[in-house]
């Protein structure tokens, strides 16, 4: 019998074996991010999201615009040509969870701040193939009727202040007037106006 045959007929000695490869693969491609400035490190210029755009953020998820759109341009010539500068780990830090997203039926949103105007982008989150005709994106004119109480901003806020965004005591005492009142599609339109604007976006 060989060496081999003696793991290959020994199911339980076999998966003992899988689950040390595994986790030691694991523990070297995760641990040493953790110890790694860049991946942990604000970028200079990022802050947490003003409440507006936290509310935006979370309208972003419910309406599940991630399963459309990523949120991570890759550090490929193609990519940095059409969007603008790569993104770094270090723009995700506030971001809990992150949205980078893993399927691009639309385009990468990473760096759509600012591109278009508030304008723009209300009509087209209002019905997309009024200023693009081809488009396949849904509509979501609903957004203009939800009216936002900011009954539970200060509390995200300080559920995020828990893990590390440093919102001051005036942010949070703050956030409810600034939100209250507001429509879905205002926050949305405020959180996608300041994606990516952090870093110089080169186009
Ligand atoms: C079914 C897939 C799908 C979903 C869901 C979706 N989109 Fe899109 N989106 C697209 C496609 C395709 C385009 C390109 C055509 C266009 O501009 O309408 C696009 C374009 C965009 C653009 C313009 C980007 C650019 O650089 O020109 C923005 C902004 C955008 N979407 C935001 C959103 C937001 C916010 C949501 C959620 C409320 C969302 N999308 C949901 C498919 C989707």
């Amino acid at each position: 019998m060989t060496k081999h045959e003696i793991v290959e007929k020994n199911l339980g000695l076999m998966v003992i074996l899988i689950v040390v490869a595994i986790s030691f693969g694991g523990l070297v491609e995760i641990v040493p991010l953790f110890f790694q400035k860049e991946t942990t490190q604000p970028v200079a210029g990022i802050k947490p999201y003003p409440a507006l755009e936290l509310e935006g953020r979370d309208v972003y998820i419910k309406e599940g615009c991630v399963g459309c759109h990523s949120q991570m341009i890759r550090p490929l010539r193609a990519e940095v040509e059409r969007y603008g500068h790569y993104s770094v780990a270090g723009e995700s830090v506030y971001d809990h969870p992150f949205l980078w997203g893993s399927k691009r039926t639309g385009p990468d949103l990473a760096r759509v701040g600012q591109r278009y105007s508030d304008e723009w982008h209300r009509a087209h989150l209002y019905n997309p193939r009024d200023v693009v005709p081809e488009s396949i994106m849904p509509a979501y004119p609903h957004l203009m009727d939800n009216v936002l109480d900011g009954k539970d901003t200060a509390q995200k806020m300080e559920s995020l202040r828990l893990v590390g965004v440093p919102y001051t005591d005036e942010q949070i005492q703050n956030a409810a007037a600034e939100v209250k009142g507001k429509t879905e599609m205002d926050a949305l339109v405020a959180y996608l106006q300041g994606l990516g604007t952090a870093l110089t976006t080169k186009r």
